[in-house]
């Protein structure tokens, strides 16, 4: 991998903001130039819609817009560019699943099995059709040393269980999930999975056809591109059988005072003018990590968590939630009867820039048995300096709230 230093001097952000210790990736993470440049020279020089446009800049952007998909397909390792859908992030996919396929093909008595650490928006749109359509939905549970609980997988995928729709690693406890074992198991049921990518895709390979998931999301922000981005991708044949939930232009083929056809895959989910520069500065982000190459960004983020964890265990009376192995770089913690929120806001007066909170996984916190934790989430522009700074300020602030 690039030295560290260089990759640094790519994010202003770091120049803007040379004394600040940025451990909150999982939240969002910061653009490289290049992602910046691109929304920038957009706007400066091409601005125009997409998909409509003949004159030159509309083809340029047209041309933009859709070379993303394919940096996409390859970037997960989808076959067909048709399978990309662009949404508004991880959340909006999910939500286009709930509405465009679960309420085509799920009816009352169906299962949709979910797991105790899953993220508010792989729970809430599942809550949202499940009561009118009659629909139960059961969650794996995890154990104590925070890895989920697979002992009763068999008898918790049931004839009924329709879809499976799981996190591939966790955003609280950084637990990474045994995805392909639970979508071959799901298979042989005949239910569906949808893979919750948001937090694994900037740290690990992913490869869809080899998982063989039938959806997999994930958002541009949490990947060093922009907000208001994000990535539905599906089989074809599963994408087929969805209806679109948003009705207007793009997604039509021909509109008549009657009635509508669709347009092709994958435009018919894609109504109105899309997030263009966004989508055109994605796929920059995933240039940029393809260029690091995402084995060695693994490794490195696997070393840095590693030290973290070792000096956070020295910490007296630390709770740490997170597995042990099997994680991408991401702990969450308590430290004695510290409020997390005391914890984060003395570190922030010192320049360090933790999450809080429940981290919109409340059933997890519960199933836990805590209301709020810390937790610090690592990014390949991290350094080992900045893990043994940080643990230096948390004893600072130990200090101070003890
Ligand atoms: N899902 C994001 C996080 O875990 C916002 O912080």
């Amino acid at each position: 991998m690039k030295n560290i230093k260089k990759i640094r001097q790519d994010f202003p952000f770091f120049n803007h903001n040379p004394d600040m210790i940025y451990f909150d990736n999982a939240a969002t993470t910061h653009k490289p130039n290049s992602v910046i440049e691109s929304i920038s020279k957009y706007y400066s020089y091409y601005n125009s819609n997409v998909h409509r446009g003949i004159y030159k800049i509309a083809e340029k952007a047209t041309h933009e817009f859709e070379l993303t998909r394919d940096v996409v397909k390859d970037f997960i390792g989808s076959k067909n560019r048709e399978s990309i859908i662009f949404t508004s992030g991880a959340t909006e996919s999910i939500n286009l699943v709930a509405h465009g396929w679960g309420k085509h093909h799920l009816s009352s008595g169906d299962h949709i099995l979910l797991s105790q650490m899953e993220h508010h928006s792989n729970i809430v749109p599942w809550h949202m059709i499940a009561k009118n359509l009659g629909l139960n939905i059961d969650f794996i549970p995890i154990a104590d040393n925070g890895e989920l609980d697979l002992s009763h997988i068999d008898q918790l995928i049931t004839s009924k269980t329709k879809l499976i729709s799981i996190v591939h690693q966790s955003n609280v406890l950084g637990t990474i999930n045994p995805i392909k074992t639970i979508i071959k198991k799901a298979h042989e049921k005949g239910a569906l999975v949808l893979i919750d990518g948001a937090q694994s895709v900037a740290h690990q390979e992913i490869n869809v056809i080899d998982l063989d998931c039938d959806f997999f999301v994930f958002s541009g922000h949490k990947i060093y591109g922009p907000t208001g981005v994000g990535v539905l991708y599906s089989k074809l044949d599963v994408l087929n059988q969805m209806q679109p939930i948003v009705g207007g232009g793009e997604m039509i083929k021909e509109v008549t005072n009657t009635g509508f056809t669709l347009n092709h895959l994958p435009w018919r989910f894609e109504a109105g003018t899309p997030p263009i520069s966004e989508v055109i500065a994605l796929k920059e982000a995933i240039k940029y990590i393809q260029e690091l190459g995402v084995s060695n960004i693994f490794e490195y983020e696997n070393k840095l968590i590693k030290r973290a964890e070792n000096q956070l265990l020295d910490i007296k009376g630390i709770k740490i939630y997170s597995p042990n192995k099997n994680k991408g770089p991401t702990i969450a913690f308590n430290i004695d009867n510290i409020h997390s929120y005391d914890l984060t806001k003395v570190l922030d007066e010192m320049k360090v820039a933790i999450r809080s909170g429940h981290h919109c996984a409340q059933p997890l916190m519960d199933t836990i048995g805590i209301s709020s934790s810390n937790r610090i989430s690592l990014s390949f522009y991290n350094t080992l300096d900045e893990i043994d700074n940080f643990i230096s300020k948390i004893n600072k602030s130990l200090d101070i709230l003890i």
